[in-house]
């Protein structure tokens, strides 16, 4: 095959990737890119350092076994997968758990201020789904010191200049270009359906533009907007995602979505308490008296149950996500044991969430930044009070159908351009946009840890696959780009021109509400034909939309019109994905199929979209076709069960049932330092 290896043309054009994301994902396959000398431009929109990433709290892990547990890559591995109720693929898995050492490291190196022993080593601490200490954290401001030290690394970039083969400097062009603010609103195919660009759209100007690009990726994170209120940042849609499964992409196991055991609520979004502050040591009670009108505070020791405690001795209040959030629910909604409020008269979906038994200058050492969200928030000191918190909508494990190349040792092929390559040639994606990862539930610190890797492997994947295209996409014709980008221009205008009686905020706010009701925590086949009717029915009222805002600046209103209609989209690939799913894994829990069904169900839901007149329809497939480089990939659904044999979760069981090395570990639960 003739390939382009260059990356500077023989008429001076630059051949530069896109990549659209600015959170850790998107900014670590930037790094890769530039390490591998190919040029970027990278696309947000909102500035970079506030893309979501910056909201993490906890930690990252990585299991360097700093204290002697005898933890180890392996065992994080083990522990991932029986935490994600063997629903990920396992070789992707394993690639990152053994990566992350390497890359708790390399941030170390970067400058971010992990907290570190008096001995002066990183500093590890618990999390959900294991018994080790393997969660480095920069206090409890995690994300923002890691999104900070990447977005260093990529303003270097943007001063470096791009070079030819021989090293002669191309005068004007820099390795990175920034366009923050910018909307991504859809990928450019061409004649042959490969990705060869993007449209996308200033937010300042509202206009519309086409970008040429060798290949894209997308690291746009998760849709928990769709949702309502969530501890998603407002710019959650999952917009990009949905528009790039629009024009053909597939969407895998969209039904899988992580409710957090501990968020509370504010005017515009939830706020997440996080899981570090159990880590640390803060423990999860509701007085035993359903009754009980006394402050937290002043309920005594013997009057408190302490039911994750209780019911599993081993994990205790660090159970993966999806057990805890299910025991919150039966706590509050089916046994009516929330905190009760005086004001409402009832019990609150509400429990306690208390560190106050914690030393204070442990808890500002370690958590200051989430406790004093907690007290701005609530307006309550939770050094003095246990704080009253309550199951948020807070991840998806499904996303994007990612590809990848498995080693003969079990891992990656680094560098292989099937990593994270998406059904659509030339289209990658990295983040929380995609699916690879977590299977049915992700254990927490674990999702900067695959945004991070996804990243370092996107990158790679991206430089291989254009070093190897036989036509730049400098050579497709300005008319496939003109023809994307006045599509989109139609589309806009048509949203500019709605002048129907339906408000799309409402619209949002009864789609929310339905599915955070019925499609989170637990699920029923026929409370889900109805969410399923509702989306119906939003999809209908999308088409008679007032437009509230026609400026020609900054014109959120109608933007948000559009990602209205990219929400409604993804809202029906999870809502019907749970319905047809008729099991219990991970955090998908039909009380009707409370068995895991490994015979039917051990395979990867993958979702096209189709359309019937007004509306969306999903088509599923058990396997897919697609073209990288000339060739004919054939996958399927079946997911790679090569390294740990499927078996029950029984976190019940102390530690006793858990994977790998923890069956070795004492069935106490361990102390908190
Ligand atoms: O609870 C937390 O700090 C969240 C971490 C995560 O979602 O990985």
């Amino acid at each position: 095959m003739a390939q382009t290896t260059s990356i500077v043309t023989e008429s001076g054009k630059v051949r530069r990737v896109i990549v659209v994301g600015g959170g850790l994902a998107g900014l670590m396959t930037v790094i890769k890119l530039c390490e591998a000398g190919i040029p970027v431009d990278l696309f947000s929109l909102v500035p970079v350092k506030r893309s979501h990433s910056v909201c993490a709290q906890g930690g990252i892990n990585a299991s360097v076994n700093t204290k002697g547990e005898g933890d180890s890559p392996q065992v994080h591995m083990e522990e991932t997968v029986y935490g994600g109720d063997f629903l990920a693929n396992q070789p992707p898995v394993n690639g990152m758990a053994h990566a992350a050492p390497g890359i708790v490291y390399m941030l170390d190196r970067m400058g971010v201020p992990f907290n570190r022993t008096p001995e002066g080593l990183l500093d590890f601490r618990r999390f959900g789904g294991t018994l080790f200490h393997r969660t480095a954290f920069a206090g409890a401001t995690t994300g923002q010191q890691l999104l900070y030290a990447l977005d260093e690394q990529v303003r270097r970039y943007e001063t470096v200049n791009v070079e030819n083969e021989k090293g002669v400097v191309v005068r004007g062009e820099k390795m990175v270009r920034k366009f923050e603010f910018w909307d991504f609103l859809n990928v450019v195919r061409d004649d042959t359906g490969r990705a060869v660009g993007i449209v996308a759209q200033d937010m300042k100007t509202m206009r519309i533009e086409s970008f040429v690009g060798e290949a894209v990726c997308l690291a746009t994170g998760g849709p928990g907007i769709v949702f309502g209120k969530s501890t998603n940042s407002v710019i959650n849609t999952g917009t990009a995602a949905s528009a790039v499964y629009q024009a053909g992409a597939c969407y895998a196991n969209g039904e899988f979505i992580q409710v957090h055991p501990t968020s509370i609520p504010g005017a515009d979004k939830l706020r997440l308490i996080s899981e570090s502050v159990r880590g640390e040591g803060g423990r999860v009670w509701v007085p035993k008296d359903p009754h009980e009108k006394r402050r937290g505070r002043d309920i005594p020791e013997s009057e408190r149950e302490y039911f994750l405690e209780n019911k599993y001795p081993g994990y205790g209040n660090l159970v993966p996500r999806d057990i805890a959030s299910r025991e919150l629910f039966l706590k509050c909604f089916h046994e009516n044991r929330g905190v009760f409020n005086t004001k409402s008269g009832k019990n609150e979906l509400e429990v306690y969430l208390d560190v106050t038994h914690l030393p204070k200058e442990v808890l500002h050492k370690k958590l200051a930044g989430v406790l004093e969200i907690y007290e701005k928030f609530a307006n309550e000191d939770p050094y003095e009070n246990p704080m009253r918190i309550f199951p948020g909508v807070h991840y998806s494990m499904g996303g994007l159908w990612v590809d990848f190349e498995k080693s003969q040792d079990g891992r990656l092929v680094v560098g292989s351009a099937r990593n994270q390559a998406t059904s659509i040639e030339g289209l990658y994606a990295a983040g929380e946009c995609e699916y690879a990862y977590h299977g049915a539930n992700r254990l927490g610190a674990n999702s900067l840890l695959s945004c991070i890797y996804g990243g370092m492997v996107a990158g790679p994947a991206m430089a291989t696959y254009v070093r190897n295209l036989d036509r730049s996409s400098l050579d497709v014709k300005s008319s496939v780009f003109d023809t994307a980008q006045k599509k989109e221009q139609a589309k806009y205008d048509r949203i500019l021109k709605m002048n129907g009686p339906e408000n799309a905020y409402k619209i949002h706010e009864d789609l929310a509400q339905t599915m955070l009701r019925d499609c989170t925590i637990e699920r029923h086949n026929d409370v889900l034909e109805k969410v399923i009717a509702k989306v119906d029915e939003c999809e209908e009222r999308w088409h008679n939309i007032g437009v509230t805002d026609t400026g020609l600046r900054a014109n959120q209103g109608a933007q948000f019109v559009r990602h209205l209609k990219n929400m409604l989209v993804l809202a029906r690939v999870i809502a019907q994905g749970a319905k047809n799913r008729d099991e219990s894994r991970g955090a998908h829990f039909k009380p009707a199929f409370k068995q895991r069904d490994d015979e039917n169900w051990l395979r990867t839901t993958m979702a096209f979209y189709a359309e019937a007149g007004n509306k969306s329809e999903v088509k599923y497939v058990r396997s897919l076709d697609y073209s990288l480089l000339g060739k004919s990939m054939h996958v399927t659904d079946a997911v790679d069960i090569s390294l740990v044999k499927p078996r029950a979760r029984k976190y019940e069981q102390a530690g006793a049932a858990s994977a790998g090395a923890a069956d070795k570990k004492s069935e106490a639960p361990p102390k908190a330092d």
